[in-house]
């Protein structure tokens, strides 16, 4: 049981449940937080874990070489990072904020990991693979083959863990998730952007014909996936958390009005520059490793994230900060949404 943990980016959405998760499922854990609290990460993600003795919280850039050694130094039985910036749109924007913190800030905390032989988990994401073809699920010996500045970011992010595991024998191993969902997601992103959209009165804004296929985990279900690979961890290697379905994304945005009881328009604006048909991985070798991964199906989940947006309403609040204000108008401007 990994009781000293340090987990990066634990601000934002997957990492503030993941840190909610170890604090419920491991009473005798001590946290540490590390996060340079940019536009999509908050301390209110964590509620009360963050008055919690057992939490110690550390605002700074995992690509702060000199922070990081400073934090490292007190020693973790382990480090997991999800700090980076994962917003597909925004990366076509900007690819150099992209760099800086996916490929640079995980070379920080791989070599810092090692000089205090600490285990490394650096979690991924499903598009280091590309666009998986009809009927097919990449296992986790598939070729990366990014198709955004995002996913490309993190595939190199990929290849220094790989490295670092294969010549240098560092301890560490790589998570490649597929599309996390639920409370506490920043409301840019496919399902509390429509949820906001929907509160708001406004169209939801569909790319192209909305046929793109994702399959969506729902973020608890991932992060107790986590804890149970942390609990017997998997050095060296490379491991797929994936879900069952993968609807289309006209499907997804049909059952949220359902849910809600919305008649929101649906409309079809100009498509995402590149933009991955379909993803799907196969994650035959952590079920028969660790067990089931999937709880709660989509519907079950997206009940309980509107629930969630509904008693916590300020997270759409975040959308009026000024840098996000700025990109969503430039964003959806351009494609008359
Ligand atoms: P997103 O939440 O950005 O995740 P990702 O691109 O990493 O999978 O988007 C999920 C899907 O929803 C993706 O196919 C793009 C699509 N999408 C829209 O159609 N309209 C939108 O306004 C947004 C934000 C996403």
């Amino acid at each position: 049981m990994a009781d000293r943990i340090l987990i990066c980016g634990g601000c934002g959405f997957i990492g503030a449940n993941f840190a909610l998760s170890v604090a419920q499922a491991q009473p005798t854990a001590q946290i540490t937080i590390l996060d340079s609290l940019t536009y999509a990460g908050s301390l209110a993600n964590l509620g009360q874990l963050i008055d919690s003795p057992r939490l110690k919280f550390v605002q700074g850039d995992i690509g702060d070489s000199e922070l990081v050694d400073r934090t490292l130094s007190r020693g973790f039985d382990v480090v997991v990072n999800f700090a980076a910036e994962t917003h597909v749109d925004r990366s076509l924007f900007d690819t150099a904020v992209f760099v800086r913190s996916n490929v640079w800030g995980v070379e920080v905390l791989l070599s810092s990991c090692r000089k205090y032989s600490i285990p490394f988990l650096q979690i991924s994401t499903d598009e280091v693979y590309g666009p998986t073809p009809e009927g097919e699920a990449f296992d986790e010996s598939a070729p990366m083959n990014p198709s955004s500045p995002y996913a490309a970011s993190k595939a190199a992010a990929d290849l220094l863990v790989l490295a670092a595991m294969r010549s240098l024998g560092q301890q560490a191993a790589i998570v490649r998730a597929t599309n996390n969902f639920g409370p506490r997601q920043f409301p840019e992103k496919l399902i509390p952007f429509f949820l906001h959209r929907i509160n708001s009165g406004q169209p939801l804004p569909l790319y192209g014909d909305g046929l793109q296929r994702r399959c969506w985990l729902y973020v608890e279900d991932f992060c107790a996936a986590l804890l149970r690979l942390i609990a017997d961890f998997p050095g060296g290697e490379v491991i797929n958390i994936g879900a069952d379905s993968d609807p289309t994304n006209l499907e997804v945005v049909t059952l949220l009005r359902e849910l809600t009881g919305s008649t929101a328009a649906m409309t079809h604006v100009s498509d995402r520059p590149a933009h991955d048909r379909r993803y799907r991985i196969d994650s035959a070798k952590y079920v028969a490793r660790y067990g089931a991964i999937v709880q709660r199906d989509l519907r079950d989940g997206l009940a309980a994230t509107i629930d969630w947006y509904r008693k916590n309403s300020w997270s759409f609040d975040r959308l009026r900060g000024e840098q996000t204000a700025e990109f969503l108008r430039r964003h959806y401007d351009q494609r008359g949404a």
